[in-house]
């Protein structure tokens, strides 16, 4: 029996949607590492979008890509059929405005979501680990105590990130309780992670958006952003947090990744003392906002996650950046801008 056959017989083989992300890349490179045979989707099977992929330890032998696009039902079917569990990594993250929320955004993170969820009911699977986000929990969360920390029984308000079209959350808080809902109506096993901004080392070679934050604040431009309350955490530490979920015979329902926190002011000051020498954001750019209490990823810990610290992780991220060209200058000039989604003024 080969491996990729045994794999298959043993609960070895899944499903990772995204697989070329930021977050998917980390996430098949564990999977790989850990024996595991991988179906990933991607919506390019070009080399620029896959060659990273392709050179994983063990990809050669257990990882088969395939062209999904998550609004395409019988697509993720097919990518689904014949695995255990799946990861749904999958949604646009865009660093521009969005212009038509119900394309760009919602009907690919919950219409697309429904798609996964179905395709791996279908495929009786076991388990499927649906990554969310901290934008799920924390935003004018509804009867919630300013100073109370918020834990996994705290939500956003959905309707009030409506009123200020800030899509991005809208479209995660719908998906992941889109996802929850499904579990608890069919018996499939459907469990979320819930991670706050993601730094780190990148294995794709375009920068995404929460690693564009990160290169704002070195680079400078002419944004002006909140004095945010920002929860910081390693992509290499969401992989394991992912993988440990799927494997941990007893979790359920959601779990907050999102271990370090710090203000935009002290992040700026942070990293002017590590990285002397760059252009920075300017202090006034920087708006005061108050703070609530921090979330907590005890649920987590307590399944044995651990973590980096976020001195590791900046260091990492940054030193990467600079090694990959991320921190020189535009060759046209324009100026680096804060992704919008992520809390500008
Ligand atoms: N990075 C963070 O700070 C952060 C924090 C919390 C949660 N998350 C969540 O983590 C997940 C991954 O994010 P990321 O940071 O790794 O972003 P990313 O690098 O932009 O990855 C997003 C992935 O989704 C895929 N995708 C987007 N639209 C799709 C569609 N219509 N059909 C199929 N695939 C589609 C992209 O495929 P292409 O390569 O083809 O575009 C890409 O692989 C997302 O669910 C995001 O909401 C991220």
């Amino acid at each position: 029996m080969t491996r990729v056959e045994k794999n298959a017989e043993s609960g070895k083989t899944v499903c990772v949607t995204g697989a070329g992300g930021f977050i998917g890349s980390w996430l098949v490179k564990l999977l790989l590492s850990r024996g595991y045979t991988v179906h990933g989707t991607v919506r390019d099977l070009g080399d620029s979008k896959t060659s990273y992929l392709r050179r994983l330890d063990n990809a050669a032998d257990n990882l088969k890509l395939l062209n999904a696009d998550l609004l395409d039902y019988d697509a993720m079917a097919a990518a689904i059929a014949g695995c255990q569990g799946v990861f749904h990594v999958a949604t646009p993250v865009p660093s521009e405005k969005i212009t038509d929320p119900e394309l760009q955004m919602l009907g690919p993170a919950v219409t697309g979501t429904t798609n996964v969820l179905k395709a791996a009911s279908a495929a009786n699977v076991q388990r499927v680990v649906v990554v969310s986000s901290m934008v799920a929990v924390e935003i004018n969360p509804k009867d919630w105590p300013h100073g109370k920390i918020r834990d996994e029984s705290c939500w956003s308000d959905q309707e009030f990130c409506r009123s200020i079209e800030s899509w991005y959350p809208v479209a995660k808080i719908a998906a992941e309780a889109a996802a929850l809902e499904y579990g608890r109506e069919t018996g499939l096993d459907v469990l979320t992670l819930n991670p706050s901004l993601v730094f780190g080392p990148m294995l794709q070679p375009t920068v995404n958006t929460s690693n564009q934050f990160l290169i704002y604040f070195l680079k400078g431009g002419p944004d002006l952003i909140w004095d945010k309350l920002w929860h910081i955490v390693d992509v290499r530490d969401v992989a394991e947090a992912l993988l440990l979920l799927y494997e941990a015979p007893g979790a359920a329902g959601r779990h907050i990744c999102a271990p370090h926190f710090i203000t935009a002011r002290e992040l700026l000051a942070l990293l002017k003392s590590m990285y002397p020498g760059y252009p920075y954001i300017a202090e006034e750019s920087i708006r005061d906002m108050d703070h609530p209490a921090p979330m907590t990823s005890g649920k987590l810990e307590k399944l044995g996650w651990s973590c980096r610290t976020m001195r590791d992780t900046i260091a990492d991220a940054v030193d990467f950046c600079r090694e990959a060209g991320f921190l020189e200058d535009a060759v046209d000039g324009a100026p680096c801008r804060f992704p919008s989604l992520l809390n500008k003024v």
